[in-house]
């Protein structure tokens, strides 16, 4: 079978400021206009700037995204994001367990996993992100690391939810370092994801849900990537600030779509 409709994401981190993140959007627009019949695009600017790029973006095209959100909807929590602020905004997409949340921050496996159902639950679509660090890698683990933090991170969560759900598989040591892993090394571990789902789940809804590769994904190497029979698209981090680059990398989902 081949893959379900591509979904690709630009994730901005703490880059741009209120006039260059609006810029940009301009750009993402124009750039990926032409193929949003055929792949997903968000991009995650950064919280303060939410407003001001969805109003950039539009209803019906580019997808607007959260970098993070907190577990409750409201409350006493300084200085966290709930859901109903995201909404608020149009929000309809967050990231979960971004490795740079992960292991700069230090979130846990049961915080993301209860954020993710947080987003679920309030119906905004969220993209869970795993992947393993250099070191777990060369000590052989990365097949138990990146699967342990995938059916931690969907625990509890029901099957009719999956369809809100996109994993981005995305190597720490490959994240922000040019250094991407082979279409090949990459394609093992979706599979095994893959598998993962089908066992936590069903075989649809592990065929229908789309995983995601990141870490240093370009221009360059994406439609390689891509050919890949388990990878769905991208989550971008560097590439993403460059409005040709990024339109490329959606380029490359959709022509081999
Ligand atoms: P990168 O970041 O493309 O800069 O490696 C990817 C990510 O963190 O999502």
């Amino acid at each position: 079978m081949g893959h379900p409709r591509p979904i690709v994401g630009g994730n901005w981190k703490m880059n741009t400021n209120l006039a260059s993140a609006v810029e940009l959007a301009n750009d993402v627009v124009a750039g990926c206009s032409p193929f949003l019949d055929r792949v997903d695009v968000a991009v995650f600017p950064p919280f303060p700037y939410l407003q001001a790029v969805g109003r950039t973006l539009g209803h019906d095209g580019v997808t607007l995204g959260a970098q993070d959100v907190f577990d409750q909807p409201r409350g006493a929590f300084t200085g966290e994001v709930g859901t109903e602020m995201l909404l608020d905004l149009n929000v309809s997409q967050v990231l979960v367990g971004h490795s740079e949340r992960r292991h700069q921050i230090g979130e846990p496996d049961d915080l993301v996993n209860r954020k993710l159902r947080a987003a679920l639950w309030a119906g905004l679509s969220a993209t869970l992100c795993v992947g393993e660090t250099l070191e777990q890698r060369q000590a052989g683990r990365t097949e138990p690391n990146t699967v342990g933090q995938l059916m931690a991170g969907l625990s509890g969560v029901p099957p009719e939810q999956m369809r809100q759900v996109t994993i981005a598989y995305e190597p720490v040591w490959a994240i922000g370092t040019g250094m991407t892993a082979t279409p090949e090394d990459a394609e093992t571990v979706h599979k095994v994801l893959r598998a993962t789902l089908g066992d936590l789940y069903d075989d649809p809804i592990a065929e229908s849900t789309r995983i995601q590769y990141g870490g240093s994904v370009n221009a360059n190497n994406a439609e390689a990537l891509f050919g890949q029979p388990n990878i769905d698209g991208f989550l971008v981090g560097g590439a993403s600030l460059d409005p040709d680059a990024f339109a490329a990398i959606v380029r490359a989902a959709a022509d081999s779509g």
